[in-house]
Formats: C-alpha cells, structure tokens, sequence
C-alpha cells in the first residue's frame, strides 16, 4: 500500500514538472506575426527591421520584391501594359532573401544577383507603383509572401500585409506621419547616395507613390479595421520601436 502510494506521488510530481515545462515551452516557442502597413517613407522599415531583432523574427521587405520584380522589367524592356508578357517575365524572375553577415541585413537577391542597393533608386521608385497595381505580379509577391509567414515568426512591412497577406496577423500597425516629415525623412536617406537628387523630385515621387498605391483595384493600401494607427510624426525611430515592442511583448506573453 505504501509503496503504491508513493508511486503515486512520484508520478504525479512528475506529471506537474512536465505540465509546468511544456507551458514553459510553449511560452518560448509562441511566435506571432506582426503586419507594418502605411504610405511611403514614414518609417516601415526601420521599425519592421528593429522589432525582428530585438524578438529574433525574420524581417520581410515586401516592398523589396515589388521593387525587384520593377527594375527586371525595366531592364528587360517588359511591356507590363501586356498581360502575357507580364505572365511570361514573371516565370524568369527569382527572388530572395540573402542575409549578409557585414551589413547584417537581409538583402534582396534577384535571379541570383544582390539587388538591395539598386531597387531604391528613383528610377525605380518611379514605376514601381505601375508594376505592384498589376494583378498577376501582386499574386506572385503575395504567394511567396504567405511562405515566409507559415511558420509565424515574421515581421512584415508593405502596403497590404494587414489586409490581404496576413489578414490574421496577431499584430497590425498602421503606421503614419506628416508629409513634410515623410519627405524629408526619405530625402536624407537618398540624398546620402546620390547627392544629385532634389527634394522636389523626391516630394512628387511619394505623392504620386501614394496616390497609385491607395487607389489602385488591387489590394489597395488601407488601414485594416483592426490595424492600430501610429503616427510618427513626432517620435524618434527609438520610441516608435519601443511602443510597438511592448504591444508585442503583451501578445507573446498574453
Ligand atoms: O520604402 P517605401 O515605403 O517608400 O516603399 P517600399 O516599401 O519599398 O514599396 C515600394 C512600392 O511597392 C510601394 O510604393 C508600392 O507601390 C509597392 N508595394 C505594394 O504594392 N505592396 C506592398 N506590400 C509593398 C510595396
């Protein structure tokens, strides 16, 4: 009797220890994923990059692929006016996220070729809002978009991720500022590569950026009902990282 009864105990103190490392466990292992939507240049980026960091995510650019997908077209003298050709180009295009140990960055990768640096240019930036209203070129991005999210764990930034890509992310930011702000924010950042560039140039890119993007059939960008608005306006890129850190750190621990 007094042997099973200490059987008993044994194994209902190990039972408990087990309940107790698993919950543990599964604290560890919760993963979330977290959507950064808005208009150009208010911030997306820096902050997606940070919260993966500090949470140790994956940080996806969505931007970068519509980017990408942008300057092959131009390059290859794509005709995106042409559903066929469009179809046809998007079976030759690769793209992928290679992270780079000394700018320690994920940086995007076109049919094998680093690409990072050249998609920001305006060139580029001038069409890019044509090329990503394109129905078959939104259904490439968002497919492998959708991928890197299956294993949650992600912090993605873009124009629909909160709508459409991950319509059931846990978090969802919609992120805002002044447009002065915006422009010359996005003017410092350009202007340290190519000191060519004038504030006006930059001013009517994000005006007219913003105007395709929020209009457009496809996916326009919007706020999600559920999106939590932020404006920026007046935050350093430190506190805007910090406040949605904490409303992270709320859902992973909730
Ligand atoms: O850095 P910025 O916010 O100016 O732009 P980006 O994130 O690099 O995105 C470039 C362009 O890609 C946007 O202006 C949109 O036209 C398009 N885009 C989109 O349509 N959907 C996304 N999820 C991300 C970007």
């Amino acid at each position: 009797m007094c042997f099973v009864l200490s059987l008993m105990n044994v194994v209902l103190f190990n039972t408990t220890l087990l309940r107790q490392l698993l919950y543990f466990c599964e604290y560890m292992a919760k993963k979330i994923i977290i959507a950064i939507d808005g208009w150009s240049s208010c911030g997306k980026s820096t902050l997606a990059k940070e919260l993966a960091k500090e949470l140790g995510y994956l940080y996806v650019d969505s931007g970068a692929m519509y980017r990408a997908i942008t300057l092959y077209f131009l390059r290859n003298h794509v005709d995106w006016t042409e559903k066929n050709e469009v179809k046809k180009a998007l079976k030759e295009i690769s793209l992928e996220f290679i992270h780079n140990d000394k700018s320690e960055q994920s940086e995007m990768h076109l049919n094998g070729e680093n690409v990072e640096y050249v998609i920001r240019d305006l060139v580029v930036a001038e069409k890019v809002s044509d090329v990503a209203a394109i129905k078959e070129v939104r259904k490439f991005a968002v497919e492998q978009q959708q991928l890197m999210g299956k294993k949650k764990g992600v912090v993605m930034d873009g124009r629909d991720i909160g709508t459409v890509v991950f319509p059931k992310a846990e978090l969802k930011i919609f992120l805002t500022a002044d447009n002065a702000v915006r422009v010359e924010r996005r003017f410092k950042e350009l202007f340290e590569k190519n000191p060519n560039v004038t504030i006006e140039e930059i001013k009517a890119n994000l005006e007219m950026r913003d105007y395709i993007d929020s209009n457009r059939e496809e996916s326009p960008l919007r706020k999600a009902d559920d999106a939590i608005l932020l404006d920026n306006t007046n935050l350093t890129a430190k506190e805007t990282i910090q406040k949605v850190l904490k409303l992270a750190k709320r859902i992973i621990t909730d």
